[in-house]
């Protein structure tokens, strides 16, 4: 969707080893590479690519931020996790063909739960060296009770890791194609609730790995690592 998350950047204390990461290249990526620190940012198309790797104080990779990452272990002050596109629903159709072109192109596929799981495979990699981790596209959800009207409108949740997990359900279609990316979501202060978007899986596992959610709205979470 492209929020301006990435902007939380600038507020984060950087220790002088740290560098930031970035998955998903782009106009964040300019902004990024002005803050100090060195920016290590990853994508796994081309063009995207090319674009970022012409930045001064970037130092850009192509492929899967899951291949790039193995291994990882330089400290991370922040880490923008705004990879695998999240597929909502109420685009034309050819925009879903373009997109599972490009996908197909770069070996993934283009679905939800693929989304949710590249993040997570990210999360893991990086959890012990990083200090902040925002995800975009991101939001908490409940169950939800389907209508005749409702579509898929915004699959389905994922329960929240510290609390007995509910079986799983639909999310609360707060409209029909941004699901949630209100700028006060109605749910942030619901910690009961599950997440959803491309930090669905991977937000659980931060916290049960004990990361803080610090900040939650317009699409964007971001978590602090315990001291
Ligand atoms: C939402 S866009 C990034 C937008 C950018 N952060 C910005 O704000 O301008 C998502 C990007 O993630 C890339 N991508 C998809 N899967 C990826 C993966 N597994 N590893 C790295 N990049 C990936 C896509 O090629 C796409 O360019």
């Amino acid at each position: 969707v492209g929020t301006t998350g990435y902007r939380l950047a600038e507020v984060v204390d950087y220790r002088p080893d740290d560098v930031i990461i970035e998955v998903g290249s782009g106009e964040s990526t300019r902004y990024l590479a002005t803050l100090g620190p060195p920016v290590v940012t990853i994508d796994a198309d081309p063009a995207r690519h090319a674009d970022a790797a012409a930045l001064p104080n970037v130092e850009a990779h192509l492929g899967r931020a899951e291949d790039v990452l193995r291994g990882w272990n330089r400290p991370v002050g922040f880490a923008w996790l705004d990879g695998h596109d999240w597929p909502y629903v109420g685009n034309p159709a050819a925009y879903y063909a373009d997109q599972r072109a490009r996908y197909r192109a770069a070996g993934q596929p283009y679905s939800r739960d693929a989304s949710r799981r590249s993040h997570l495979a990210i999360a893991t990699l990086l959890a012990a060296h990083t200090h902040v981790v925002a995800f975009d596209d991101t939001w908490r959800t409940h169950p939800f009770r389907p209508t005749a009207d409702d579509g898929d409108a915004c699959a389905e949740s994922v329960p929240p890791a510290t609390t007995p997990a509910p079986a799983l359900a639909m999310n609360e279609a707060i409209d029909r194609s941004t699901c949630g990316l209100t700028a006060n979501h109605p749910h942030h202060d619901r910690p009961e609730y599950g997440w959803n978007g491309k930090g669905g899986t991977a937000v659980p596992y931060l916290v049960g790995r004990g990361f803080t959610v610090v900040e939650y709205g317009l699409g964007t979470v971001v978590l602090r690592r315990p001291a």
